[in-house]
């Protein structure tokens, strides 16, 4: 077995993290950006309000006629469960062990979990439409879509909830705002296939502020934190410190740069995930001679 393949996968990782820190700070277990309508004021304690919010707008564009829908990149199985919940027939696709754990304690044994990458599922299974809810963004476009292209039923749908990269980013704000394919590469892919639009909602304006919460925890977490930390260990442990120092620039120092960069620099707020990202909702249909 190569060293490669005995690595944790650090997205997985991070969703793990993520999952773990929301359900104990935030009470919510979703694991997308929240909703914020202008209602909404950006803190903390709205985040899972917020998050519900998204679910809801979510939920709104799925069409009248679809019955069953497949999950892909279910998360921890909220939407699911509230899919489950307005009665349609739900499958998920998990390919994190972990995650999967977690939306078979929500959804019981009401959905089959493919507990693969999406690239990766086999089944004789057809649905009316299939569901990425933030998940669209690591996986390969064309092999996407033509798993879409055999997994759903002639007529069906492909429901889209997530951001594209707009404009070309630095290596630095790479690290601050990462993520997406790019929109153009999407509309190229996907005009591909037999597939007609039939919306693309723009709420970049309404998941931009989760940013604006990112740099409020930066200002009244992290950064007091770090100051505590180093003031603390720059007193009582002046030579440790020091040490701690030196290892650190000898060995870390690129790593240490890129987390500063990415947790420090204050680039990571609303804005600039407005000027560099675009958050699409898009529903496409399969032509049914398809
Ligand atoms: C940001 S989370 C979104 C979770 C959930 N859909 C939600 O809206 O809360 C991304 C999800 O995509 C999944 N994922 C990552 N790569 C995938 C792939 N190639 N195929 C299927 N799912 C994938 C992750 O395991 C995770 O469940």
């Amino acid at each position: 077995m190569s060293k490669k393949k005995n690595k944790v996968d650090l997205r997985d990782a991070g969703l793990r993290i993520g999952t773990i820190l929301g359900s104990f700070f935030f009470k919510s277990e979703h694991l997308h950006y929240g909703y914020w309508d202008d209602l909404l004021e950006v803190n903390v304690d709205n985040l899972s309000l917020a998050q519900q919010k998204y679910s809801a707008f979510l939920l709104e564009h799925v069409p009248p006629e679809v019955k069953s829908i497949l999950d892909v990149g279910c998360g921890v199985g909220e939407n699911a469960r509230l899919l489950l919940d307005k009665g349609f027939k739900v499958d998920c696709v998990s390919p994190s062990a972990y995650l999967t754990e977690k939306t078979r304690e929500k959804v019981l044994d009401q959905c089959e979990i493919f507990e693969c990458y999406f690239e990766q599922v086999e089944t004789g299974k057809r649905y009316d439409l299939i569901l990425f809810s933030e998940s669209f963004q690591y996986i390969n476009m064309e092999k996407a879509f033509e798993q879409c292209m055999r997994l759903l039923n002639p007529g069906g749908y492909i429901l889209i909830c997530d951001f594209f990269k707009v404009r070309p980013q630095s290596a630095q704000m790479r690290r601050a705002i990462s993520g997406g394919h790019r929109i153009e590469a999407f509309f190229q892919t996907i005009g591909r296939f037999p597939l007609e639009q039939l919306k693309d909602i723009d709420i970049t304006r309404y998941t931009a502020p989760n940013y604006t919460l990112v740099d409020q925890i930066r200002k009244t977490v992290i950064l007091p934190l770090v100051q505590t930390v180093k003031d603390a260990m720059q007193s009582n442990y002046r030579c440790t410190s020091r040490l701690c120092s030196l290892i650190g620039r000898i060995f870390f120092r690129k790593k240490l740069e890129k987390l500063s960069y990415k947790h420090l620099s204050g680039n990571r707020n609303a804005e600039n995930f407005a000027l560099y990202k675009t958050y699409r909702l898009f529903l496409y249909h399969k032509q049914v001679n398809d």
